[in-house]
């Protein structure tokens, strides 16, 4: 017979009201919270974009930076992960690694503007840089235009190199982390070589170690990629019926040099969440991604469910799954909540 010593342990249940638990929440919690942000370059597929009427608040044109990083800072937002969305794509995705590129002039000027106010992470990938969508670059040909790519080949070893030019143009603006995400074999082990070899021991790197195919990014790429919303990136990024393979993928990526590793998405993923917990010993972050993000809009929109409510819930239960970090772009939201609303915000 088991003894239940512990139901003699009387419960902490606070039965106060609900914005006391969120304060309280949000200051155990605001230094691990990381707010993912698209800065677009050209105005008029911003202002496009705003039509959608979908995760706008994560969207900023590149000329209203400043004020909308000062509206962040009197939220108390300070960790922010970045994405470019650049005027113009090619096959290699070259604005990526442009020096005067979208994401390394956001960077220079969150620097010269607001000093270390701002932790700023930059996503490493040429997704929304090249033509094609994929995380890779790719060899193939096309039997006509709008025909998918015949025998297309993700090349690992030339995407590496592209990376590399990505990451040392990142670091030269003054990010404080590199985020790897296009899943390429190696490319932790690439990155921090060449970080190394280049005098920028300084920055740190959270690679998306565990990115797993799936059909809750589908809101993010319908919008980003819409002529080609069906990508099919089953061949590098993490089958997510595979617990083995993702479980291999974060400790190669701690091997390799990552200090932070990631998890990504976060809702049906929280059993690999807390099985890594258990092995490893540096930061484990997660992602709750577009899809996620929706279906909580959708159910608020709906007027079935309370919103603020159900944020804290979501991410006190990541917290309990073993998350010390998340990434979400409901972040804004939890922290409107408590704060108020600026004008340019929901
Ligand atoms: C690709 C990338 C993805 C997202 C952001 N960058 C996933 C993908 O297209 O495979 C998804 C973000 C989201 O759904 O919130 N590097
Ligand atoms: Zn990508």
């Amino acid at each position: 017979m088991l003894s239940f010593l512990s139901l003699s342990v009387r419960f902490n249940i606070s039965f106060g009201p609900l914005i006391k638990n969120l304060l309280t929440f949000l200051d155990s919690i605001q230094e691990d919270l990381i707010f993912p942000l698209f800065v677009y370059e050209d105005e008029h597929a911003y202002k496009q974009s705003l039509n959608s009427g979908y995760m706008n608040n994560s969207k900023v044109f590149s000329k209203n930076l400043i004020t909308r990083f000062e509206e962040l800072a009197q939220l108390k937002i300070s960790n922010l992960l970045l994405f470019g969305i650049p005027t113009k794509r090619d096959s290699l995705g070259s604005e990526s690694f442009n020096k005067n590129g979208v994401i390394q002039r956001t960077i220079q000027t969150i620097r010269e503007t607001f000093d270390k106010k701002f932790n700023i992470l930059s996503d490493v990938c040429v997704c929304q840089y090249n033509t094609s969508g994929h995380c890779g670059i790719t060899s193939g040909f096309q039997v006509a235009a709008n025909q998918p790519m015949n025998e297309m080949m993700i090349e690992n070893d030339k995407t590496l190199n592209i990376l590399g030019k990505i990451s040392l143009s990142l670091c030269e603006s003054g990010t404080d982390f590199i985020a790897p995400s296009s899943m390429m074999d190696g490319q932790v082990l690439y990155l921090s070589n060449l970080m190394e070899k280049s005098g920028f021991k300084k920055v740190k790197i959270m690679s998306y170690s565990a990115k797993h195919n799936s059909c809750l990014y589908s809101p993010f790429r319908n919008y980003n990629y819409h002529k080609n919303s069906f990508l099919d990136k089953s061949s590098y990024q993490s089958n997510f019926n595979n617990l083995r393979e993702s479980m291999r993928e974060i400790l190669y990526d701690i091997r390799e040099g990552s200090d932070w590793v990631m998890i990504k998405p976060s809702l049906w993923y929280m059993d690999i969440l807390s099985i890594a917990k258990n092995l490893i010993e540096v930061p484990l972050v997660v992602q709750n991604v577009s899809g996620e993000y929706a279906l909580l809009k959708g159910g608020s929109k709906l007027d079935k469910i309370d919103q603020r409510e159900w944020i804290i819930h979501y991410f006190k239960s990541l917290r309990r799954a073993g998350a010390d970090k998340i990434i979400s772009y409901l972040v804004l939201d939890l922290f409107v909540e408590s704060e108020g609303s600026p004008k340019s915000f929901i």
